[in-house]
């Protein structure tokens, strides 16, 4: 039976570019999800979108003196292309700055105020003189009160991850012209956390064996802990507007409507494929798995908040009277990539950005390295020397070899043909026997967000294959028993056409690649496209992906004996060692300190 599985991965904020910690700690495992289950014949709806709001996108466009809307915009643009070169296959991927967006925000913002989960409280904020307005949170920076760490943010400490309310800070300093804030009144609306306290804790309790113990434990503390109603508008021009007379300039905060996302861009996918009531099927069926690919900065927000936020917009539209919309299934949260041992940063430069690194290497490539190296348990470090070795030992020496030697072997002594089998002897059966049992366990990995250990799974089967090869060593047998030649290579080719689906969701090119060099038409990937949207008053430009004729499935090959086969090619590139020196060169001298 098809289950319904959303897949909803962190909406980057629309003003920095993308490097290897973002893509290997939310985006690129939540593809892989994704791939799996369509694979698996589930029924897929992977959505995200550019976070257009809040201060990373106002701080960066001030300092670029543009507006925050052609600031966005072209990030917006460059994470499409960036995305589809990286094969990640987004059912959606829109904005926050769509209409539909906005209306959804306003709606749940409206229905909580209804269902009387909000407060008003007046309030003390850091207002600027020099500047005659409220300074948002991420505008002031100073001492944490709780660890010392001197550059604090005024919403939350890098160095120890508390949240604060930006008046906790010692010695607070504006981020725009260094001058101190004073304190002023103004209005605000909470979201009243601590109604939610029991409900949050009996959900955190209940079914969470598949868990992250780091994410569960975070989440788990912050409510044993206490929770506090928290600000949900801001004083500021660019955001979503608080939908009541008399609230004009205020917005509602970004993170309270940010993850709303996931629920406004799914109704946007099912209203744009003409089926606008579709996106109930992953929001109100019980049974739906919804989860979410995020980096261990966002736990709170999507294993506490987010959570609130669901539990008390009940009745959320007419005509869905008391149904309630889904929690978090999983929330699959990394930790961090370091870089060459230090904290990878944005403003110093010391990070490898994506459209950098694709200009010079492979998807794939950086897709395995990225998820044997994934941070599940622990931060890793992503380097150079590592990437290459892994490059170089496992998907060259081991994968891409098994197939090259198979497949040209194939090609040239078998009229390039598949071969048709004789009979089997036992090592043939049990070899294909131990693929075939293999999707079942790795399936369940990738299930419960365990990428690495699924990767090592098929990493080891492809090791099994080759020391099939070697031990019948076709190219002896074929001196004396074409026939039995024949038999191994077409057991070894059936070997590789299983591990090219087990391998797709981590390494959707070369397995593509290696679909049609199979001789096999159609798509085992799927298609992305970059398309236009269009709204009542504006258009914008969104991802979107077609599986909806996928060649294949997440079983074990049946490979038809005779088909021809296309010339092979090598599905990797050893890299040089002289590369690591190089990028090691490349990231010194592009870094700030
Ligand atoms: N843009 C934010 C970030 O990059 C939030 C991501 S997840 C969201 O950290 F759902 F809250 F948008
Ligand atoms: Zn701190």
């Amino acid at each position: 039976m098809a289950r319904n599985i959303l897949v909803a991965v962190a909406w980057p904020y629309a003003s920095a570019n993308i490097h290897v910690g973002n893509l290997g700690g939310a985006y690129l495992p939540a593809d892989i999800y994704a791939r799996y289950h369509r694979l698996a014949g589930d029924r897929v709806l992977m959505v995200s979108g550019s976070d257009s709001h809040g201060t990373p996108i106002t701080v960066a466009a001030d300092r670029e003196g543009v507006h925050p809307r052609d600031l966005f915009e072209r990030y917006h643009r460059h994470f499409l292309d960036l995305f589809v070169a990286m094969g990640l296959s987004y059912d959606l991927f829109t904005h926050t700055d769509t209409e539909n967006h906005h209306r959804v925000a306003q709606d749940i913002f409206l229905r909580l105020h209804e269902n009387g989960f909000l407060l008003r409280k007046r309030e003390k904020q850091l207002y600027s003189t020099t500047e005659g307005r409220f300074l948002p949170d991420r505008y002031v920076e100073g001492t944490c009160p709780f660890c010392g760490y001197e550059h604090a943010r005024g919403d939350q400490c890098e160095h120890c991850g508390r949240l604060m309310d930006p008046l906790e800070l010692i010695n607070p300093r504006s981020r725009i012209d260094g001058s101190t804030p004073i304190v002023r009144e103004t209005e605000h609306f909470y979201l009243n956390l601590p109604a939610f306290s029991e409900a949050l804790k009996a959900w955190l309790q209940a079914g969470k064996a598949h868990w992250r113990p780091q994410v569960l434990n975070f989440a788990r503390n912050m409510v044993e802990q206490g929770l506090q109603p928290r600000p949900i508008t801001r004083d500021l021009d660019w955001g979503i507007p608080v939908p009541l007379p008399g609230w004009e300039g205020k917005c509602l905060y970004v993170w309270f409507e940010a993850v709303i996302g996931y629920l406004s861009a799914s109704i946007e996918w099912a209203q744009h494929r003409g089926t606008p009531e579709v996106w109930k099927d992953w929001w109100y069926d019980p049974e739906a798995r919804t989860t979410y690919f995020i980096g261990k900065d966002n736990i709170v927000f999507h294993a506490v908040i987010w959570p609130a936020q669901l539990m008390g917009t009940v009745r959320l539209y007419e005509d869905d009277p008391d149904r309630r919309l889904n929690l978090p299934w999983h929330v699959p949260a990394n930790e961090f990539v370091t870089l060459e041992g230090r904290k990878i940063s944005g403003s110093r430069n010391w990070a490898i950005w994506v459209d950098d690194y694709l200009t010079r290497y492979d998807p794939d490539p950086l897709r395995y390295y990225l998820t044997a190296n994934a941070p599940e348990t622990r931060d890793t470090d992503f380097s150079w020397a590592d990437f290459l070795r892994r490059n170089n030992d496992e998907l060259v020496a081991t994968w891409g070899n098994l197939v090259h030697r198979t497949l040209n072997f194939a090609y040239r002594n078998f009229e390039g043909r598949i071969p048709i089998p004789g009979l089997m002897d036992q090592r043939d059966v049990e070899l294909l026997a131990t693929i075939d049992v293999a999707f079942k366990p790795i399936g369940r990995l990738i299930e419960v967000a365990q990428f690495k250990a699924a990767l090592s799974e098929v990493m080891a089967l492809a090791r099994q294959v080759n020391a099939y090869l070697d031990e019948k060593s076709p190219w002896f047998q074929i001196k004396e028993d074409r026939q039995a030649a024949g038999t191994t290579i077409y057991v070894a080719l059936r070997a590789i056409d299983s591990l090219k689906v087990l391998f797709s969701p981590f390494l959707p090119f070369s397995s593509q690649r290696l679909h049609e060099m199979l001789g096999y038409e159609g798509t085992i990937i799927g298609e992305q496209r970059i398309e236009l949207y269009r709204e009542r008053e504006r258009t914008h430009l969104a991802l979107t992906y077609d599986g909806s004729r996928l060649a294949a499935s997440w079983k074990a090959s049946e490979l038809p004996a005779g088909q021809p086969l296309a010339k092979p090619k090598p599905l990797f590139k050893k890299l040089d060692e002289s590369i690591v020196e190089e990028e090691l060169a490349r990231l010194r001298a592009g870094s700030a300190g």
